[in-house]
């Protein structure tokens, strides 16, 4: 066991775990924080997928240790009550099916418009290539994009 201090949404977070734990498992289980999904906890679905430091990454296959001291931000993060420009653009084109995949659809999407504010669709499909949907909504996740890019 050891203590870590983790800095997740803006706050000061301290968990005592392993320091193999995945952060998806603090997140989740200490924090509180279920946005982040487990789907198959191997770094292959994105369903977990949150921002490390600004980027996008995958808690099921970060330890907590390699988190220490890093900015984390689970789509709890984006904002208060789910008028992230991201977060709007997926409501207005009515992207989510099930639902499950899309916190880390958006998540991945946050990260490639930091850097990438106008995507083409190579881009996009780049850049949300791991993010798998069973339902099948990449369309209206590519739209959702575009919109969250205008
Ligand atoms: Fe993390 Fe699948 S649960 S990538």
């Amino acid at each position: 066991m050891g203590r870590y201090r983790l800095h997740v949404n803006g706050e000061r977070r301290e968990v005592d775990l392993p320091a193999e734990t995945p952060l998806l498992w603090a997140l989740r289980e200490q924090l509180g924080l279920l946005g982040p999904k487990y789907g198959c906890g191997v770094g292959a679905c994105g369903a977990c997928t949150s921002l490390v430091d600004g980027q996008a990454a995958r808690p099921c296959v970060t330890t907590v240790a390699e988190a220490q001291g890093r900015r984390v931000t689970t789509i709890e993060g984006l904002s208060e009550d789910g008028d992230h420009p991201v977060q709007q653009a997926w409501l207005e084109l009515d992207v989510a099916q099930c639902g499950y995949c899309q916190p880390g659809q958006i998540m991945s999407t946050v990260a490639l418009l930091a850097v990438d504010p106008d995507p083409d669709d190579a881009a996009i499909d780049a850049a949300l290539r791991d993010n798998v949907c069973r339902c099948g909504t990449y369309t209206r996740v590519r739209a959702a994009v575009k919109r969250a890019a205008q």
